[in-house]
């Protein structure tokens, strides 16, 4: 009021009128999720009409986890210098368009994703993101070392390698089925949800005080893509000890050889009535 008065009173009309026509707009439209996208993005982006300034945002709700398009779309510049991959990359990938701060409140913001999200509903791109998409080799390794037993999980719970195999594994059980190529029927979300809550009994039994961590279901599943594309890491099956056994082999075969070769060049090379023969001969000289 103070304000509204002072303003009256210094004739600021205009200001006045500005300040009113801020407000009301904001009123009338802050409801209507298409007409914020259309006021405060569509200058720099379509839904499904291509890149404008900024990349079209058809289909981004199942690309991006919310979280993460809240904290970019509020604030992009600061999100990206936290170091977030993706955000450096899209950054990256936009060098030299800098996409503002939002100007309107996290419920608006929420609203533009639902309405994003109406619209790549209808699209053919339409696509969960995949579960094991940023999985690296970091992760195969340590779901190979927890399928083997090689490191315990944090709750307990038994080897999968006790009742599994996987190819190239070694010694593991056979209780149940081969996992070398289950990765290609069940992919890596059908996968975290198996280890979520085990549906057959045996694992169920095996598993059921002993939930497991995300982060070792993300492992696992890693793992098990890893052996059904035949992308293990070159250094995952330890060839060290592979080393170790190919030279045990190798020198067991050089003595065995050096064995034989000293039998056969000490091997008597006449007859023992030559020796005989000899001395006597000695003999026969004094
Ligand atoms: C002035 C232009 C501009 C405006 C306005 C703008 N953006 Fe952007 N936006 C960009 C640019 C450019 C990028 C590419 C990344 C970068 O350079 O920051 C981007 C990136 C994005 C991304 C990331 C896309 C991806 O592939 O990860 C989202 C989500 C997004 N904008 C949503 C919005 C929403 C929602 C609004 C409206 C509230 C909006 N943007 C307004 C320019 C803009
Ligand atoms: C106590 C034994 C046991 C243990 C331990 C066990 N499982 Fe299983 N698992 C089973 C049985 C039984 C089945 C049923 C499928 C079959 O063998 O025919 C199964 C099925 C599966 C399947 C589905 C296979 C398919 O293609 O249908 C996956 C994947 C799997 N287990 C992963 C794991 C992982 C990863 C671990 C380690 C965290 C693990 N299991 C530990 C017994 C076990």
């Amino acid at each position: 009021m103070v304000l509204l008065k002072f303003l009256i009173k210094r004739n600021y009309n205009y200001l006045l009128l500005g300040l009113i026509i801020v407000t009301f707009h904001q009123n009338a439209f802050c409801q209507d999720a298409e007409s914020i996208f259309k006021k405060s993005c569509a200058s720099c982006h379509s839904i499904g009409g291509g890149k404008l300034i900024g990349p079209d945002l058809q289909g981004i709700t199942y690309k991006r986890e919310s979280d993460w398009l809240v904290k970019f779309i509020k604030n992009s510049q600061s999100f990206i210098s936290s170091g977030d991959v993706d955000a450096v990359a899209i950054g990256k990938e936009y060098n030299n368009s800098i996409m503002p701060p939002a100007t309107i409140s996290d419920v608006e913001i929420n609203s533009v994703l639902a309405f994003i999200e109406s619209k790549g509903a209808a699209g053919p791109k339409k696509k969960k993101v995949d579960y094991l998409l940023k999985a690296t080799d970091e992760n195969v390794i340590k779901g190979y070392r927890l399928f083997t037993g090689k490191d315990q999980f944090i709750n307990g719970g038994s080897a999968c390698i006790a009742c599994h195999n996987v190819t190239n594994v070694g010694n593991g059980g056979w209780l149940a089925k081969d996992l070398t190529m289950s990765y290609n029927t069940m992919k890596g979300e059908g996968i975290k949800a198996l280890l979520s809550s085990p549906a057959f009994p045996a694992m169920t039994n095996a598993y059921s005080n002993n939930i497991m961590e995300e982060t070792e279901i993300y492992n696992l599943a890693a793992y098990l893509r890893s052996t059904a594309t035949f992308k293990v890491p070159s250094n995952l099956y330890e060839p060290k000890s592979y080393s170790k056994f190919y030279f045990l082999g190798f020198s067991g075969f050089l003595f065995l050889a050096i064995l034989f070769f000293a039998g056969w060049f000490f091997r008597k090379k006449q007859s023992v009535n030559h020796e005989i023969f000899k001395r006597q001969l000695r003999t026969e000289k004094k």
